[in-house]
Order: structure tokens, then sequence, then C-alpha cells
């Protein structure tokens, strides 16, 4: 059997988590490693984001977010933050091309008021052009989970301010409408590539169950056998949500 349909076979096997989210981590080693530079890394990694989306998108996983750029990342340099926005507003032309053939949502979690006016207006025609299909892929673009508490907090807090709510009222439920992430569910499976095992401000109120997978393997050589191994670790789990064992 070759690679791919014994991959095909196992994913068949396997019934995929609904939501996969993943931290791109490792493009600036895998670039050293290989004596290029940084901006090397990023565009192999995102080579490598192209082919996990499709693949997530094959074997039927609902909702995928990635986490592109953090409300840290511009402590970069100049260069690198360009090259970066430059793949972002490159892989947004060829996503609204083939919007009709792919059929996904395209969502951004994030702070887009920083970027360049030409950035934005392409994020928001594929977020416009795209809302009504089904599978959902989320790019966390300026994005800190922090940063994202912070404003749904901020927008109640208005809220009451404004006598529209009162504190008593706020339930998880609520604060989550006030989030990036509103209507869509949690991620299951959060996968960190590149051996760092940390959380990196990464949807910290949307992975209170999540079920974690760290590998050493770096983004850009990060493949579908990889991604079939995150998920056979997540079914060897038993995910309680706090309750007891069945
Ligand atoms: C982390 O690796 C990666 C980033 C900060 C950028 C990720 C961006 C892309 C893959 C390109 C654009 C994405 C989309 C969705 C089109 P690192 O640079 O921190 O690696 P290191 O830890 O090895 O230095």
């Amino acid at each position: 059997m070759g690679l791919f349909a014994k991959q095909k076979a196992e994913q068949q096997a396997l019934s995929v988590p609904q939501h996969i989210a993943i931290i791109m981590d490792g493009n600036g080693r895998w670039a050293q490693k290989r004596g290029l530079p940084r901006t090397a890394g990023h565009a192999a990694g995102c080579e490598t984001f192209r082919r996990i989306s499709n693949y997530c998108r094959e074997i039927g996983v609902k909702y995928f977010t990635v986490y592109a750029f953090s409300t840290e990342n511009w402590k970069r340099s100049q260069e690198e933050v360009s090259a970066i926005m430059n793949l972002m507003e490159q892989y947004l032309r060829e996503a609204i091309r083939d919007m009709q053939k792919n059929r996904v949502k395209i969502c951004f979690f994030g702070d887009l008021s920083r970027l360049s006016p030409e950035l934005r207006a392409l994020a928001e025609d594929a977020v416009n052009q795209s809302h009504d299909f089904e599978i959902q892929a989320n790019i966390c673009l300026n994005y800190g989970g922090r940063d994202e508490i912070v404003r749904a907090a901020r927008v109640f807090a208005q809220e009451c301010a404004d006598g529209k709510r009162k504190p008593e009222e706020l339930t998880e439920e609520l604060f989550s409408q006030n989030l990036y992430s509103a209507g869509v569910p949690d991620p299951d499976l959060i996968i960190r590539p590149s051996g760092e095992v940390r959380i990196s401000n990464f949807l910290l109120w949307q992975s209170a169950y999540a079920e974690y997978y760290f590998t050493d393997v770096l983004w850009p050589d990060f493949d579908e056998a990889e991604l079939l191994r995150a998920i056979e670790s997540y079914h060897g789990r038993s995910r309680r949500f706090g309750g007891v064992k069945k």
C-alpha cells in the first residue's frame, strides 16, 4: 500500500476531532538549520499551512485554527514582519481566487486595525466572500489570548456602564460571545510542533478542556502523517471535562 493510501485507510479508521488548532512554530530554526534566512522558513511554513489545511478539510475537520502572528510578533525585525505579512497577502489572494473550489469560510481572530490597508482589505474580502461556507479556517493574526479576554471584558463593562447589562448577568456563555471565537466550538486538539511546551498566549479561554499534542518536528516539516499521529494520540486519551472516568 502506498503512503497516501495507508494514510487514507488510517484516517478512515479514526473519527476526526471537530476543531484542531495549531501553533505553527519552528520556522526560524528550520531555516537556520539550512543556512537560510528566517524568511525562507516562514515561506516553507506557509506551504505547510496550505497542505495541512487542505488535508484537514479532506479528512473532515470542521474547524481549523492557526496562530499566524501574535501581538508580540511585532517585536521581530521589520524585514521578518514584512515577509510574514507578504505571505499572508499572497495566501489571501489565492484563497479568494480559489474560493468556490475550496469552499472554506475564512475568519480572523485578532485586531486587524494594525495591518496595512491592502492586507486589511484582502482579509475583509476573504471573510465577506466566504461567510456561507461550512468548513471554517480561523487565522489568528495580531492575536493574543489575554488581549482577547481584556477586549471581551471591556465590551461587557461598557454595556454595564451604559445600563444595558448588570454585572450579575455575566455567564461564561455570554462572555464567550464577545471573544473573536464567538460561535466557534472550543478546540478539541491543540498541536504545537518544534519541541516547545508552552501555550504562548494562544486561545487561553478556549483551551480550557483541549487536549495538547507536542512534537519535536519543526512546522515546515510537519506533514499528514504527523497530523494523523496527533489525532491518534488524541484518541488514546479519555476526555472527562472535569468529571469521573466512566
Ligand atoms: C513561528 O515560528 C512562526 C511565525 C511567527 C509565523 C507563522 C507564519 C506563517 C507560517 C506564514 C503565514 C501564515 C498563513 C496562515 C498564510 P518562529 O519564527 O518563532 O520559529 P523559531 O521558534 O524556530 O524561531
